[in-house]
């Protein structure tokens, strides 16, 4: 991949790129749309990522070269906005402009990207690029700023250049990640701790439904404004719940469930997953992958009857594998409407697996299905 970049970082500008920076995509476990109701996620950093290959200029131009697309897009420092017709600059741009933002001086640069994230897959390919666009710019333009810094900083870039309000999850896995551990993240107070994933014959498999639905970030952001509601509904009577985190089933019965049957549905689930995760850890650091597993298939059936953001084939993939023995857990994983699912599968079996379940979703669903098998690695890193 170094010499792949480097090579056309010198076709694009005739130099060698200053730094090259490598931060992966993400899977997560357990704990999903928790993270922008301050409660925990599960994540880890795995074995694709972004690539930026990066020099500064003496003047202000930003040129960028997209490889995989064979794209190009430039822009002067002082004017950097988000761009309308083409989406992968954007992740750049809200970038770099983080630093603009904090009163930092800013010169233009050259730029080259290549992933082998897979775009729209759930895997938070844009987390990626933005936490390697912040990485290097932090280390050309030497702001020495702390890692969770540059992590909330990517977070901005994706809230303000393309428009999703995503939680801290996806940036925070891609900077933060450890090889073989997975982040338990309490997203209130950004506190964290490695969790060892040793999962001793079984692998963690990705199954691609290779949807991706333009709904994906309006419902998000409409996600968003239903788990704000119920706050409110709660707080007026409980004014110390200030977040999804603070609340109790209880609470949702008695204020949330009489004004409205979908908002109650949303915050249910919530407050269900957040309580699931701290299980589903137990279980983990018990050893019992059989039992996380379990909540792995019931975070499904939430995110798709009560949060409703699971899609058809995502269901599908689920209830294929649900009652084979081979197959520990399994869910739909990230944002929803489209994407992976996250299936906890021994090794032995996979092929087999693969062998089954792959004609059965072509043919059901008149699309292909793509094969990842994930392993765990750093995060965000020069290489
Ligand atoms: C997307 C967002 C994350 C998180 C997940 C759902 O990946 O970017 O912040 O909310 O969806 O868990």
């Amino acid at each position: 991949m170094k010499e792949k970049i480097s090579a056309a970082f010198l076709a694009a500008y005739n130099a060698t790129p200053t730094i090259i920076v490598r931060s992966p995509g993400r899977v997560n476990i357990i704990g999903e749309h928790t993270d922008y109701n301050n409660g925990f996620v599960l994540p880890a950093a795995i074995d694709k990522a972004a690539y930026i290959a990066i020099s500064l200029r003496d003047d202000d131009q930003i040129h960028l070269t997209a490889l995989d697309l064979n794209e190009t897009f430039s822009i002067s420092v002082a004017d950097l906005k988000p761009v309308g017709d083409v989406s992968w600059p954007n992740y750049i741009l809200g970038s770099a402009a983080q630093f603009t933002k904090r009163g930092i001086h800013l010169p233009g640069f050259n730029a080259v990207l290549t992933s082998d994230v897979p775009m729209g897959a759930g895997l938070s390919s844009s987390a990626a690029v933005e936490c390697a666009t912040v990485f290097a710019l932090n280390h050309l333009l030497q702001t020495n700023i702390d890692r969770v810094a540059m992590v909330e900083m990517a977070q901005k870039a994706e809230h303000e250049y393309a428009g999703v309000m995503c939680g801290i999850m996806d940036q925070f896995a891609s900077m933060m990640g450890k090889e073989n551990q997975v982040i338990k993240l309490d997203c209130r107070s950004l506190s964290y701790e490695y969790v060892p994933f040793n999962l001793e014959g079984y692998k963690i498999v990705l199954l691609n439904t290779n949807v991706k639905h333009s709904l994906a970030s309006s419902e998000y952001n409409t996600r968003r404004k239903e788990c704000t509601q119920a706050v409110e509904w709660v707080s007026a009577h409980h004014p110390e719940v200030k977040s999804l985190r603070d609340a109790t089933v209880a609470m949702l019965d008695e204020h949330v469930l009489p004004k409205d049957a979908v908002v109650y549905n949303r915050s249910r689930y919530v407050v269900d997953e957040i309580a699931r995760l701290q299980d589903a850890c137990n279980d983990l650091q018990q050893g019992n992958i059989a039992a996380m597993g379990q909540k792995m298939f019931a975070t499904h059936d939430g995110l798709s009857k009560l949060y409703a953001v699971s899609c058809k084939e995502l269901d599908f993939l689920v209830d294929f594998v649900r009652n084979r023995p081979e197959v520990l857990g399994a869910r739909m994983m990230g944002g929803g409407f489209g994407g992976c699912t996250i299936n906890i599968v021994q090794e032995s079996a996979i092929d087999a697996l693969v062998a089954a379940v792959r004609p059965a979703y072509e043919a059901a669903m008149q699309l292909p299905l793509d094969v990842f098998v994930a392993s765990i690695k750093n995060g965000t890193e020069i290489i």
